[in-house]
Formats: C-alpha cells, sequence, structure tokens
C-alpha cells in the first residue's frame, strides 16, 4: 500500500465543509478592510526565499523542499508568502498604483520539511495579507485589529496578542553587536546551530528550540533597549494606537520571529489556555518590513503583514470546543422501487438541481428500508418515494421528514413544490 507524505494530510468531506466555512469568513472579512486576493505560483526561484526570507534561517537552511526542474533551474516549493508577495509587487510594478498602500491577501499551500507534530504539517495551508507602499503606524494598527478581528469573529477566547518592536537597520545592527558580545564567551555550551548563527545571524540564538531554557539566554540584552530614537517612536505610536483600539497586547522583548525580513512591528497571536496541552501554541505571526523590496531588488516601499494556517486555526477552535457549521440538509431524497423509477430520478435530479434544489437518491439498488435509512443520514428535508404506479398515476407523496406529514403533488410540479417554500 502507498501511504500519504509524512506531515501531510487527506481534509475528507466532513472536515472540508469546516475548511470552507473558515475560507468564505476569511474572504468576507477581507472585503470589510478592503483587501484583495492575489494569486502567485507554488514555486518559486530558490533565490527568492535564500534572499527574502534569509540564508542563515532555519525556513532556509533546513526546512525548504527544492528541486531542479528539467531546464536545470534551481526552484523551491514556497515556504511562505511574503517573499512571494513582494516579488509580484515589484515585478507587476504594483508600486505605480496610485492606491498604496497595495493591500493583498492570499491562501493556499506552504511546504516546510519540519518535524511532525500537532499543528506542525509539511503542507499546510496559510491565509496571509500584505500591506506594502505605506510606512504609516496605522497600517500597523490595522493589521493587528484585523487578526483579533478574524480570531474574535470564530468565537474563540483564550487569545494573547504578543508584540513587539525589532527596529530599523541601524537598530537592528547595534543590537546583533550587543549580542555577539554576550554570546561569545559561552557560546561553547550552545547548539552547532548556535555556533554558527552568533556571527551570521545571532539574534536567530534568542528563539533556538535547542538552546531556549539556556540562563544566557534570558540574561541576554534586549532589544528594546537598542531602539534609536526612531525607531521607539515608531514603536510607541502602533502601542498607542492598539491601545485607542482597545486591542490587549503584551510585549516580549525576545520575540524576534524565525525570518530575517522584519523590522520595528513584530507579533504572534498565541493559545492563551491553561488546559491546552500542546506543544505548539502560536496561532498567526506576522511584522514590519521595511527592507524586503530593497533587497529583492525593488523600489524603496515597506510592508507589514501576517499568516495564520488554518490547521491551527482549527486545532484553536477544536481546544475551545467551538462547533464550526452543521451539516447542510439535503432538500430532496428519492427513494425509488424499479429501474423505470431509478431512469426518471436521474432526469428528476437533474432538474431540480439546475432549479438550485439539493437532492440525491440511491444508487446501489438498496431496499426501500436501507434507501430511507440513507436519507436520514443525509438529514434529507423531504423524501419521495417513486415505483411504477408514481409514474403511471403522475403524482407523488412528499414526505417533510421533520414534521411526519406528506402532501400528494404532480410528478412535474416538484421544483414549483420547493420554489414555493422559499
Ligand atoms: P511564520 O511565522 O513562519 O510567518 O508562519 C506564519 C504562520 O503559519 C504560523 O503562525 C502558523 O500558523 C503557520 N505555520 C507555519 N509553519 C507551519 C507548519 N509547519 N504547520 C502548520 N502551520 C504552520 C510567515 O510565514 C510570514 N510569511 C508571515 C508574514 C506575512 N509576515 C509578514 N507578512
Amino acid at each position: 500500500m502507498i501511504n500519504i507524505p509524512r506531515g501531510t494530510q487527506d481534509i475528507l468531506p466532513a472536515e472540508t465543509k469546516k475548511w470552507q466555512f473558515i475560507e468564505s469568513r476569511l474572504e468576507y472579512l477581507m472585503t470589510l478592510y478592503n483587501y484583495q486576493e492575489i494569486r502567485t505560483p507554488i514555486f518559486e526561484s530558490t533565490d527568492l526565499f535564500a534572499r527574502g526570507v534569509g540564508d542563515s534561517t532555519d525556513v532556509v537552511q533546513k526546512e525548504m523542499y527544492n528541486f531542479k526542474d528539467k531546464g536545470d533551474r534551481d526552484l523551491t516549493l514556497r515556504p511562505e508568502g511574503t517573499a512571494a508577495v513582494a516579488r509580484s509587487y515589484i515585478e507587476q510594478k504594483m508600486h505605480g498604483d496610485p492606491n498604496q498602500p497595495v493591500k493583498l491577501y492570499y491562501i493556499g499551500p506552504m511546504f516546510r520539511y519540519e518535524r511532525k507534530q500537532k499543528g506542525r504539517y509539511r503542507q499546510f495551508t496559510q491565509f496571509g495579507v500584505e500591506a506594502i507602499g505605506s510606512e504609516d503606524p496605522s497600517v500597523d494598527a490595522e493589521i493587528l485589529a484585523m487578526v483579533m478581528h478574524i480570531y474574535e469573529s470564530f468565537g474563540l477566547k483564550n487569545l494573547k496578542l504578543v508584540i513587539n518592536s525589532i527596529g530599523d537597520i541601524d537598530s537592528r545592527q547595534a543590537y546583533n553587536e550587543a549580542l555577539v558580545e554576550h554570546f561569545e564567551p559561552v557560546i561553547g555550551d550552545f547548539c552547532s546551530d548556535c555556533q554558527t548563527r552568533l556571527h551570521s545571524n545571532p539574534m536567530r540564538i534568542l528563539d533556538c528550540k535547542v538552546d531556549r531554557d539556556k540562563p544566557a539566554i534570558q540574561t541576554a540584552p534586549r532589544i528594546t533597549d537598542y531602539l534609536n530614537e526612531e525607531s521607539l517612536a515608531y514603536y510607541n505610536r502602533v502601542k498607542s494606537l492598539l491601545n485607542e483600539l482597545d486591542i490587549r497586547y503584551e510585549e516580549d522583548p525576545n520575540l524576534v520571529r524565525g525570518l530575517d525580513y522584519y523590522t520595528h512591528t513584530a507579533f504572534e497571536l498565541m493559545i492563551d489556555d491553561p488546559s491546552y496541552d500542546g506543544a505548539i501554541t502560536t496561532l498567526c505571526g506576522g511584522g514590519r518590513y521595511n527592507g524586503l523590496l530593497q533587497l529583492l531588488d525593488g523600489p524603496n516601499q515597506t510592508g507589514i503583514g501576517f499568516a495564520l494556517s488554518i490547521e491551527r486555526l482549527l486545532m484553536a477552535l477544536e481546544q475551545e470546543g467551538i462547533e464550526l457549521v452543521d451539516t447542510e440538509p439535503l432538500d430532496l431524497f428519492i427513494v425509488t422501487m424499479g429501474d423505470q423509477a431509478d431512469h426518471f430520478a436521474v432526469k428528476l435530479l437533474n432538474q431540480l438541481r439546475k432549479s438550485n434544489i439539493s437532492a440525491d437518491k440511491d444508487y446501489l439498488k438498496r431496499k426501500i428500508k436501507a434507501q430511507m435509512k440513507q436519507a436520514d443520514r443525509l438529514s434529507a428535508k423531504y423524501t419521495i418515494v417513486l415505483g411504477d404506479q408514481e409514474l403511471e398515476n403522475n403524482t407523488v407523496d412528499i414526505k417533510n421528514m421533520e414534521s411526519g406529514n406528506t402532501e400528494t403533488i404532480e410528478l412535474n410540479n416538484i421544483v414549483e413544490f420547493f420554489k414555493n417554500k422559499e
């Protein structure tokens, strides 16, 4: 037997209903905030992520699905959406659009070769938002308000928004120097990844999964002490806007995020529930990326965004016991007796469905009792039993499954019957 690849999943009909519900809710929310959908390729040049996400990040070093195509090009299944959206913004000259920032959202599969555990997949579905073309703190506040609105709209309550500022490029440089000085004397005790990170990307040491409990991490210098005046003013402005919008947040100076493009605002939304026993608590993450477009040879434009995975949103809903949707009942189930009735039912179904009435029938020539059971399983609102007699008389008894009442109607009036119920 051939099995599904590790870290991927089949989403079966009972689950897809939830996915569709979530996706349409997200699409609706996007209309409220005036964000529009962008669709970029599933694979991109490997260079895009190496440069955009950062050569020394775990995502690029360890987690990418890279391959060569028949033309010997280095390609990668996208591990995230921001670099691709930034590439598209540049390539499609969206900076020429008079409406800045360009407000975009995307939804689709992302791929990371990660260790499999609950809430962590190798193929997962991100819903992401990017606002590119403005450096106004009110865009940061809008994005954070949107994150909270999304999760609260599903009825989730046990949430914690954690924010930080990682400053502009200058602040980061000063901070990186302080980190090198701090970790250098003790780096021998750290994992081999951290030892290489010390000079290439010292901030990564702060979110190392192996060394996170080391005392030197707890006593490390804090970025907030290295923010220059401009970065501090920006951060304060974002926080005061959040206060005005009544958005509760916690500050965590060690929140540095796993991707290199961030500047200024960085944030994560976490599950905040003492009864939760999973290892993964981050539901959503994002931040501002003021240098990314220039790094990709684009214009001097800045952006901010976030991404969440539907898988982790479902995990949070399950944790809080929130049921998303009832199964949609079927309008009509046709019970058939005999070949002629079955043949008639095929045509009738076609007519009903084209009139926007959901309907189904038996396909296994089962006994009436078994067909009635199937109607129950599908929560059919009405049933008819169709046999030679009904065809001859051109009438049928239509039964309301909830009340048990029946009504006799003409066979060619079934569509009208439903239309009159609307
Ligand atoms: P990220 O923190 O790498 O950021 O991922 C964002 C979200 O994607 C996570 O919070 C989580 O919900 C989900 N996620 C990541 N990896 C997995 C996985 N293996 N299995 C399931 N879910 C996962 C980004 O990707 C940035 N592009 C976000 C962003 C947009 N920043 C600015 N704009």
